[in-house]
């Protein structure tokens, strides 16, 4: 039995500005990942140097089959203070556009993930009133500048990671008595080397409650108006952290509030959308007390190998988004490269199931392109389908690149 793919399906690989770069020195993550006391356990510095080796990276994965890009935009790089805008940089990511073109790869544009310029929080990150206008302002002159070569654009990446991050910290067995947190020492500590209160300072990832939530919706709003305010017509959506969300014994309340607070309620927002972007690493599950153990082997991140959660939110994102889905990121960390091809064969299969089933579902993008700085965790979890030696820089291109690339060249799922 062999599945055969749509013609036009998006195959896809994903990086994001601050975890292949390198030198991101204006953002809010550099300064948290150099704060003492840090949760970062390393600094990024170089990355992989995608910044100035863009142009062999994507000739290399549109050699293995690819036919999809989604990288995104450094705001930092391209408005280092605020209101001043470096045209040098909006012309880098044109060569990078133009590069995907050259190989002929789609490129899908995200204006924001999870980096921030640290002036930002001067008017309070993603708490702050100002913050969609600010944001809308970056896509209007990134969109004005890139729009004719954008094949996708994604407004701001996983609008409900924090609200995610905040759920699961609050099911957590070990947390149940624990009192609200306050903000870590070495934030405040982070909030007083750039002169705001700790209030103000807001990263994206840990921008949680009611206000960051209302924020960073109408950012997303301000954002698709202004992208689309600029030249080229394509389609423009946001993405979401869709775990799927299961119940074991007596866990059904529980997990379908969690459901409803970090899934449903996004995709609601979401519609509308020209797509919805799902990325999808595992599930979770909920008993009665709150969030249960894993059931399954553990990936390096520590979520359970469950590669069909994907089915589950593909579901769930076109029931209730009610727009076509695009899977933006889905992937697993491991050092074990026969461990990452059975996930993503396996991944690949809940898609086609849905696709048979008549679900609107327009690509799959693994995460990610290249072993790269997993935010906190640093350089050891290993998501790549190309590793790099930081070290030299050298490309190694591992079996399970071969893999996908080989079934987008062909369509055909064996
Ligand atoms: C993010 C990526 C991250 C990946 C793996 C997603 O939440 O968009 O930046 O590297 O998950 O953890």
């Amino acid at each position: 039995m062999t599945y055969q793919f749509p013609k036009n399906f998006m195959w896809g690989t994903a990086t994001a500005s601050h975890q292949v770069e390198g030198g991101n020195v204006y953002n809010d993550i550099w300064l948290m990942e150099h704060t003492p006391g840090t949760v970062f356990v390393e600094s990024s510095g170089d990355a992989v140097d995608h910044y100035h080796r863009y142009a062999d990276d994507i000739a290399l994965l549109a050699g293995l089959g690819f036919n999809m890009y989604r990288f995104s935009l450094e705001w930092s790089r391209i408005e280092p203070e605020e209101g001043e805008f470096n045209l040098s940089e909006l012309e880098h990511y044109r060569r990078m556009l133009a590069a995907c073109h050259e190989y002929g790869i789609t490129p899908m544009v995200t204006y924001h993930h999870f980096s921030s310029p640290r002036w930002l929080m001067r008017h309070g990150g993603w708490s702050g009133d100002k913050t969609p206008e600010l944001f809308a302002r970056f896509c209007e002159r990134s969109a004005r500048y890139l729009g004719d070569l954008t094949g996708a654009a994604c407004t701001l990446n996983e609008i409900n990671i924090a609200t995610l991050f905040s759920v699961l910290n609050m099911f957590r067995p070990e947390n149940a008595e624990a009192q609200p947190e306050q903000p870590p020492a070495w934030m405040v500590a982070a909030a007083r080397s750039l002169n705001v209160t700790p209030q103000q300072f807001a990263p994206f990832m840990f921008a949680a409650g009611p206000k960051a939530i209302e924020i960073v919706q109408k950012a997303h709003r301000r954002g698709v108006e202004a992208i689309k305010s600029g030249p080229g017509a394509y389609p423009v959506g946001v993405t979401l952290a869709l775990m799927d969300i299961q119940a074991g014994p007596g866990g059904e309340e529980i997990a379908a509030r969690v459901r409803y607070d970090v899934n449903e309620s996004y995709l609601e927002a979401a519609r509308g959308d020209d797509f919805v972007g799902v990325q999808t690493y595992s599930r979770f599950r909920f008993g009665p007390k709150g969030m249960l153990p894993p059931e399954w082997e553990v990936t390096q991140m520590g979520y359970e190998f469950f590669p069909e959660a994907l089915e589950a939110t593909i579901r769930l994102a076109a029931r209730v988004a009610g727009v076509p889905v695009i899977v933006t990121e889905n992937g697993v960390a491991g050092d074990d490269d026969a461990r990452r091809l059975e996930f993503i064969q396996r991944a690949v299969k809940s898609v086609a199931s849905c696709l048979e089933d008549g679900v609107d579902v327009r690509g799959y993008t693994y995460w990610s392109a290249f072993d790269n700085f997993e935010w906190m965790q640093g350089y050891q979890m290993k998501f790549g389908l190309i590793g790099v030696d930081r070290a030299t820089q050298a490309r190694s291109v591992k079996p399970s690149a071969r893999w996908l690339g080989a079934l987008a060249k062909s369509g055909i799922l064996p």
